[in-house]
């Protein structure tokens, strides 16, 4: 009996390889970076044969590590960082040109178009998403219309569309002698294409972007007791192993908290941050500026839905602190440097950097700093900073209970600023409620193992799950209301003073 789950975790500035016993507990892990591509204010772009090659090496040195081969296996579950778009050869696996990356922001005419003649409302009935320049369905449109060759062979079927999971999983099950072509429903509810109530493609949708179906991949469940497929022997595990969970990276972390019922909720401090609530087997839609999503799906079932507040740069905003402006020198010193003042001194961040996501939607927004004097201090920019990212929580959450009529109690977080001590107590602050973070903070990497898990009976149910769930730490909110409240209002002012700016 194979003992483990493996988990690959392609995220939007690092790829993972983890894997996870019966009880939720790591075994090992191993972790590589790869290039951020920024040929223009505005574009970012992945090459994806790096990022198959990375995953490959993450999967051969975790698995060297400790020892493991592929029959230690039971299953292999991926998650990934979503919207990122890929469109390759299905003859020859190479791809047209650079993944374009969620953050990109080169597709604002698209979005703005739909904007102008009332297709926006059609776009948001059926996806549950706002058209905007996050989304997938005109990322890949700008591919079709700009790149040499693609429509072409879109039209042949030979030029295939997938997210990150999709690419991963044709690489994993076949590479160039054709592997498989799916997706599962919680990327699929990303691209702007999927209609959220029968979680198929959707011709009308097709018709606004200009994609032939032909290119888009299967949507299957995200734990699927058919499987994926298998991994190829020749392939990184070295052996067959049963692909069987696939799950977009905030719907995996979703699981991983194990939020199981409606109106539970985590939230996962990444390069951006994404604050899910899941709604059950209801659509909701949102009156406040939030997505509709599906959560997960898993085997038969009906899918279970989400709302989403996503947020574009918070993690990202302290990498920007270490790589643009260079007063750090890693991640983990903005919590010193933020910690030599006591307040922010006026100063006030809003890392607008691609344009606001939730709960504003506006692509013509751009980062500023604001309330400087002749008194500030890199140690206020790091501390205002860290600040930004937890005002901006306090905007979805805002609009989570407007949507939802649920008040969240506690905020459950995760992923890598969680780690970040200074920053979950100023969340605990800014917010009102209690922040508690669980033992195993990759949850996204859990999730995707658990939805893998689930489809092979390796955990038999859900509440296996819950009863894995541990809390590590939690803090406890010091500000009383006036000054929670005055903060909130002078963070408003400074996000009005970042709209309108690009015409
Ligand atoms: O929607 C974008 C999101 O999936 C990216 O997540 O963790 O790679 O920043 P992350």
């Amino acid at each position: 009996m194979s003992e483990f789950i493996g988990s690959i975790d392609q995220g939007t500035t690092s790829t993972r390889f983890m894997v996870f016993d019966h009880g939720g507990n790591e075994i090992v892990r191993h972790q590589l970076e790869h290039e951020q591509i920024l040929p223009r204010a505005g574009w970012v772009e992945h090459n994806p044969t790096e990022i198959w090659e990375r995953t490959r090496s993450v999967i051969t040195t975790a698995m060297n590590k400790a020892d493991l081969g592929a029959g230690d296996l039971a299953a292999v579950g991926i998650t990934n960082q979503r919207e990122t778009t890929v469109v390759w050869n299905r003859r020859t696996g190479r791809t047209y040109c650079n993944a374009i990356v969620w953050q990109d922001t080169r597709t604002d005419k698209i979005a703005n178009a739909l904007h102008r003649d009332g297709r926006a409302e059609v776009v948001r009935q059926r996806s549950g998403l706002p058209p905007a320049t996050y989304f997938a369905g005109g990322k890949l449109k700008w591919i079709l219309d700009n790149v040499e060759g693609v429509r072409a062979d879109a039209e042949k079927g030979e030029a295939i569309f997938g997210t990150i999971d999709t690419w991963l999983l044709w690489n994993l099950t076949g590479g160039t002698d054709g592997g498989v072509h799916a997706t599962d429903a919680t990327n699929a509810s990303r691209t702007m294409l999927m209609d959220l109530e029968t979680w198929d493609w959707d011709d009308e949708l097709l018709s606004f972007f200009d994609v032939p179906r032909k290119m888009l991949p299967f949507i299957l469940p995200s734990s699927n007791p058919e499987f994926y497929g298998t991994t190829r022997a020749d392939g990184p595990f070295g052996g067959e192993v049963p692909l069987t969970g696939v799950l977009g990276d905030q719907q995996a972390a979703t699981v991983g908290q194990v939020c199981f019922k409606p109106g539970e909720a985590k939230n996962t401090y990444g390069t951006g941050n994404f604050l899910l609530l899941n709604t059950g087997n209801e659509i909701v839609r949102s009156e406040h500026g939030l997505l509709t999503t599906i959560c997960y799906q898993f085997g038969e079932h009906k899918p279970v839905y989400a709302l989403e507040g996503s947020i574009a740069v918070t993690g990202s905003a302290v990498q920007w602190l270490r790589d643009q402006l260079g007063i750090i020198s890693g991640a983990a010193q903005s919590e010193a440097l933020a910690g030599q003042v006591s307040d922010n001194g006026g100063v006030y961040f809003v890392p607008a950097f691609s344009g606001l996501f939730a709960p504003y939607w506006r692509s013509d927004a751009r980062g500023a700093i604001v309330g400087l004097s002749r008194y500030s201090t890199n140690a206020h920019i790091a501390r205002a900073t860290l600040e930004s990212i937890c005002f901006q929580t306090r905007d979805v959450v805002d609009a989570m209970q407007a949507d939802s009529g649920v008040t969240l109690d506690v905020l459950r977080a995760d992923g890598g600023v969680t780690a970040n001590e200074l920053c979950m107590q100023m969340q605990a602050d800014v917010l009102g409620v209690p922040v508690y973070r669980p033992v195993v903070a990759e949850t996204t990497a859990l999730g995707a193992a658990y939805a893998a898990g689930l489809a092979v009976g390796f955990w038999r149910s859900t509440d296996e799950l819950v009863e894995n769930w541990q809390e590590d730490k939690r803090w406890q909110p010091t500000w009383d209301s006036d000054r929670r409240e005055s903060e909130h209002a002078r963070w408003k002012k400074a996000v009005s003073r970042t709209l309108d700016w690009v015409d």
